[in-house]
């Protein structure tokens, strides 16, 4: 399948998990890809593999939660490889904390990535795909957005927070030939996971409820759910939130 020639990606987050898989699939379907990290090694090694690959990759160091680095990568993106027509926000953090002692900063860190950060790459890239008269955004939300869960106070407002954002742009731009849609996973078998931490004293079988009888998907197979939603295939589909979570939101 080539469903994707002639387009031009941006995927945050690709110097990992999701991210990478994500910026992989696109261009293996004929994209051009704009990678972009804060970790500046991870995300060349995922560009130069994709070149390796006999596709179009290009790699960028970004802090999608700064606007000014936001702005820059962005515009850098359209200059080297083309008008973007597709964003894929990816990049994303958590951890656990008992929220009655979690730091504040905790706090906005989390919401600052997860929610700021996707609000201002689809605000960089809008800008851009209004220009060109189309455009195609998928937002990576969480289960986390749907349901609630213990010690995720931050993590699930920003996750939720990207639901309703999903939702709102959809609207906005509908007359805009843009559409904006949202996938939520459950668990995906990325590095990220063992980031969160357990606090202590916490009875870790409340978190039961987000495990799925199938266990993890593979950001390959999350990839993939996102491709179609990107895809002509999807073109009828804006502000859904599509769970791909192994049934934990049934
Ligand atoms: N892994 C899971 O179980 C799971 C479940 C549901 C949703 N998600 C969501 O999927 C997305 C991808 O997560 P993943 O599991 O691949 O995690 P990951 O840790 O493997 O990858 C996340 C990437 O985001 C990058 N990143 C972090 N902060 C950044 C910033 N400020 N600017 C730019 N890049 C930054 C990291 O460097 C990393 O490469 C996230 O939004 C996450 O919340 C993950």
């Amino acid at each position: 399948m080539q469903r994707f020639k002639d387009e031009i990606v941006i995927v945050t987050g690709a110097g990992s998990g999701l991210g990478r898989a994500t910026a992989g699939r696109f261009a293996s379907e004929g994209a051009a890809v704009a990678c972009l990290d804060l970790a500046e090694d991870a995300v060349r090694e995922t560009a130069e593999k994709i070149g390796a690959g006999g596709a179009k990759a290009a790699a960028y160091t970004t802090d999608v939660s700064d606007a000014d680095s936001v702005g820059a990568t962005v515009s850098a993106a359209a200059a080297d490889l083309g008008r973007p027509t597709i964003l894929i926000n990816c990049a994303g953090i958590g951890k656990l904390a008992h929220s009655h002692e979690m730091p504040v900063d905790e706090w906005q860190r989390i919401i600052g990535v997860n929610l700021t950060g996707t609000f201002l790459m689809c605000q960089a890239a809008i800008r851009h795909m209004l220009d060109g008269g189309r455009g195609v955004i998928v937002n990576i939300a969480s289960n986390a957005g749907l349901i609630g869960q213990p010690w995720s106070a931050a993590y699930c407002a920003s996750k939720g927070g990207v639901v309703m954002l999903t939702k709102a742009l959809a609207d906005e731009y509908i007359k805009s030939g843009i559409r904006v849609n949202a996938v939520a996973p459950g668990g995906i078998e990325t590095p990220l996971q063992g980031k969160f931490g357990v606090p202590e004293g916490a009875n870790i079988k409340r978190l039961l409820k987000i495990t799925s009888p199938w266990g993890n998907a593979t950001p390959e197979q999350v990839a993939g759910c996102v491709a179609f939603v990107a895809s002509p295939e999807a073109s009828y589909m804006t502000g859904s939130i599509v769970s791909y979570d192994g049934g934990i939101t049934l």
